[in-house]
């Protein structure tokens, strides 16, 4: 039997209906038509599916939808403002930390989760808070010099 829940989106709030077999990634990516999470391994090892809910990242291949009532869930699709580019998703293009893209969205909100709370990360921090989100593209090179400069543009409040 379905269930309805209501939550926030990027800051507005949304009600779906879900059952209890469904995972928060199912509700994003169905009703509310939020294809920008990927799923990839489905499973809590690949990060693809990442979001963050209540300032924590968490796989939303793993999270019951209905946990979800009354909390705030932010996705890919709040980065940026309308057709501009949120300053972590410039840094990715700029440092050409993005070749196929799959990891992309997952990556993205690892990093914001991390610079919320850690606005000047060493390298370590930077590793450390991508451990869970893979990438069989880039070689993470490239994904580590994005963060730090994403985290500089943040600094400037750019
Ligand atoms: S799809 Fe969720 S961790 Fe891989
Ligand atoms: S860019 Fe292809 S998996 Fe990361």
């Amino acid at each position: 039997m379905r269930k309805e829940i209501t939550f926030k989106v990027n800051g507005g709030d949304v009600t779906v209906l879900a059952a209890g077999h469904e995972r928060l990634i199912d509700v994003l990516r169905g009703p509310l038509g939020l294809t920008g999470t990927k799923e990839g391994c489905g499973e809590g090892e690949c990060g693809a599916c990442t979001v963050i809910v209540d300032g924590k990242v968490v796989n939303s291949c793993l999270y019951p939808a209905l946990e979800i009532e009354g909390r705030s869930v932010l996705t890919i699709e709040g980065q940026g403002s309308g057709n501009a580019l949120g300053p972590i998703q410039q840094a990715f293009v700029d440092a050409g930390a993005i070749q196929c893209g799959f990891c992309t969205p997952g990556m993205i909100m690892s990093v914001k989760a991390l610079l919320d709370a850690s606005p000047d990360p060493t390298d370590a921090e930077i590793r450390g808070a991508l451990v869970g989100n893979l990438c069989r593209c880039t070689g993470y090179v490239q994904i580590v010099e994005a963060v730090k400069k994403a985290a500089v543009k943040l600094r400037e409040g750019k």
